[in-house]
C-alpha cells in the first residue's frame, strides 16, 4: 500500500523511471550497490529490528564521495505506543561512534540534537529532539 502510493507520487512527479522500488527485511539487507546517498529516517520498530547492523550495511552502501543521512528520535512522544527502549536512543555522537563513522575513512558533517514543536492526536503539545547524523565517506 505505502509502496504503490509512492509509486502513484512518483508517477506525477515524472521520476517514476529513476525510481526502483523494494520491499524487504532490511535485518537480513546487503547492499549489492552503493550509492551517493543512503537515507535512514526514524528507523525504529516496536517489533524486534537491529538497528544498528541495518545502520551499517546502510554505511556500507555509501559510495566514496558519497553521504550516509540518519535522522531518528532521541526520544519517542509521551503518546507513543512504542514499548520503553530497553537501552536509550542514541545520540548522533553515540551513533557515529557504533557505526565506526569516527574513522579516517569518513568526514562527520552534522552531528546534532535537533528539538521541534509538535502536536499529538489528542491536540497534545510537546517538545521532541531528533538525532541527525549526517556523514561523507571520504573518497578512496
Ligand atoms: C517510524 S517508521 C518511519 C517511516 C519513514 N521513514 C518516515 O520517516 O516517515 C519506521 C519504518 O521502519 C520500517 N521497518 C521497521 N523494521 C523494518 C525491517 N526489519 N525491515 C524493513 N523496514 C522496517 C517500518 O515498516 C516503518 O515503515
Amino acid at each position: 500500500m505505502a509502496l504503490e502510493r509512492a509509486a502513484q507520487h512518483a508517477q506525477e512527479a515524472g521520476v517514476a523511471d529513476r525510481i526502483q522500488w523494494r520491499r524487504l527485511d532490511l535485518a537480513g539487507w546487503e547492499p549489492a550497490t552503493r550509492f551517493d546517498l543512503v537515507s535512514a529516517q526514524f528507523l525504529h520498530s516496536p517489533v524486534e529490528l537491529p538497528r544498528n547492523s541495518v545502520l551499517e550495511a546502510a554505511a556500507r552502501a555509501v559510495a566514496p564521495g558519497g553521504r550516509l543521512l540518519v535522522v531518528g528520535h532521541e526520544s519517542f512522544p509521551p503518546w507513543s505506543r512504542h514499548p520503553e527502549p530497553q537501552e536509550p536512543l542514541p545520540t548522533a555522537a553515540e551513533l557515529a561512534a557504533a557505526l565506526g563513522l569516527q574513522s579516517p575513512g569518513w568526514a562527520l558533517e552534522t552531528v546534532a540534537s535537533v528539538d521541534r514543536d509538535i502536536t499529538g492526536p489528542e491536540g497534545q503539545t510537546g517538545t521532541l529532539t531528533d538525532s541527525v547524523l549526517r556523514a561523507r565517506r571520504l573518497e578512496a
